[in-house]
């Protein structure tokens, strides 16, 4: 058997996702984003900061498996995005593209209601909405992010390449186009 440089030889094995309290049952890599480390995300920064004052609550949290971050392995986890509002803007993770951005990415819906909001580097913008079942396929070249619009966590499995990486970048900075708000109990893209 030869065994490729790029590519490590692991044992295969198994992890359990407990599908009733949606949780990743005994997960190694736990990341953790206050509010406090959402500053530059939101339209409104003074509701943001006012947020951040009254206790700086958990805004999301991502479980993910533990394998060589290479060529031809595969990452998964789950990602879960708290609801909530700072002003009328609805809860959303950082959103990134991949360092590697010619790679793709898919999420299942386990729970709750909300959108994954995707855009281009040349402009495009596309939001797909998620709810219980939904199974988002992100393209490669396209930055993601979840956006929580209902009343409970939004929780999703992701699997993407191991060799993709994160880049947050300019993402701060120039947002993804549209935000989505909750206006007198509509959800408004815009
Ligand atoms: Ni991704």
């Amino acid at each position: 058997m030869e065994i490729k440089e790029s590519t490590s030889l692991i044992q295969p094995y198994s992890d359990f996702i407990d599908l009733d309290k949606v949780i990743f049952k005994d997960c190694k890599a736990h990341n953790v984003r206050h509010a406090s480390d959402m500053k530059g995300y939101y339209k409104d920064a003074a509701m943001l900061e006012k947020l951040i004052e009254r206790g700086d609550p958990l805004h999301y949290e991502t479980f993910e498996c533990q394998v060589p971050q290479e060529y031809g392995h595969l990452i998964y986890g789950l990602s879960k995005l708290q609801p909530g509002v700072v002003g009328d803007e609805c809860f959303m993770t950082k959103g990134h593209y991949h360092t590697i951005i010619e790679t793709g990415e898919t999420y299942l819906c386990l729970e709750g209601q909300g959108y994954m909001l995707m855009k281009t580097q040349d402009g495009q913008v596309k939001a797909e909405k998620m709810e219980r079942g939904s199974f988002v396929y992100v393209p490669p070249y396209w930055a993601h992010r979840s956006v929580n619009t209902g009343d409970t966590p939004l929780t999703t499995l992701f699997i993407y390449p191991a060799e993709a990486g994160h880049n947050y970048g300019d993402i701060s900075q120039e947002g993804f186009l549209k935000r989505i708000f909750k206006r007198n109990g509509a959800i408004v893209i815009e």
